[in-house]
């Protein structure tokens, strides 16, 4: 069995009165894909900023393999690779150039650089649109650009904040191509998403989140949580490679 990578323990966060993220446990092993599913507002994008350690909880923790993360430690950061919720690409640099930048914040550089980048256009095929500029790309390339940018280096985490916003069912599709291929490579992902059925089919594992907590968990040494939320009403607890739930 996979250990621990990363371990959610209690997480809280408040925005003046407003509690975002009211007690927030999850695990994720080692190769696995959970799926964080819950409608707007419900604290996804809060809870992934604390996860990376952009973002200081009130309370609780996170441990990646079982080194706190907290804002600052920026060793245990690099393991993590993040695709935000908004697109953060410069619009008037080719996708090359964008994948240079991001990869020199990185500490990359020379020919390491070089060949990461075209490995993860690859991975988000993209490479025969590298020399172009992201202004010239449809929302579902840039989406893909985006992801490629948080594998420049190698993470063992990849945080992915609704990746799909906004892009066409063709291009969902090739986002998840890319995504199985991670799976495949023994990655682990988390995945955000306001659509059961996009979990459904990459998750081992779902954690189901409104109002800040969490309402239904099948991820490992979770205890069983039961909610009337409409967010509930399919089964969960599923896993769309056929493994077992551990
Ligand atoms: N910077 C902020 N300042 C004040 N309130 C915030 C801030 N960021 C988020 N919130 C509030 O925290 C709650 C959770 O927001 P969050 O963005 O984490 O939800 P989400 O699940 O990611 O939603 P979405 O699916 O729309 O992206 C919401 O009530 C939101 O209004
Ligand atoms: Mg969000």
């Amino acid at each position: 069995m996979s250990s621990v990578l990363l371990s959610v323990e209690n997480l809280v966060k408040s925005y003046g009165a407003r509690r975002a993220v009211d007690g927030v446990s999850f695990r994720v092993l080692g190769g696995q894909t959970v799926g964080l599913l819950g409608p707007n507002g419900a604290g996804k994008s809060t809870i992934v900023a604390m996860l990376c350690g952009l973002l200081r909880p009130d309370g609780g923790r996170v441990t990646l393999a079982g080194e706190p993360i907290a804002v600052g430690t920026s060793h245990v950061k690099r393991r993590i690779g993040l695709v935000p919720q908004e697109l953060a690409l410069y619009e008037d640099l080719s996708a090359r150039e964008n994948l240079r930048l991001f990869g020199a914040l990185y500490g990359l550089k020379g020919a390491p650089l070089t060949g990461r980048i075209d490995h993860v256009l690859g991975l988000v095929n993209l490479t025969d649109r590298a020399r172009d500029k992201p202004a010239t790309f449809s929302g579902g390339m840039k989406r893909r650009l985006n992801i490629a940018a948080a594998l420049l280096h190698d993470p063992e985490l990849l945080i992915l904040d609704e990746p799909t916003v906004g892009v066409d069912p063709q291009s969902r599709n090739a986002i998840f191509d890319t995504l199985e291929a991670l799976q495949a490579q023994g990655r682990a992902l988390i995945y955000t998403s306001h659509y059961m059925e996009e979990v459904e089919r990459l998750a081992d594992h779902i954690v189901i989140v409104d109002h800040g907590k969490v309402l239904a968990d099948d991820s490992p040494a979770a205890k069983p949580a039961a909610s009337t939320s409409p967010w509930c009403s399919r089964t969960p607890a599923r896993s769309a490679r056929g493994s077992p739930p551990v």
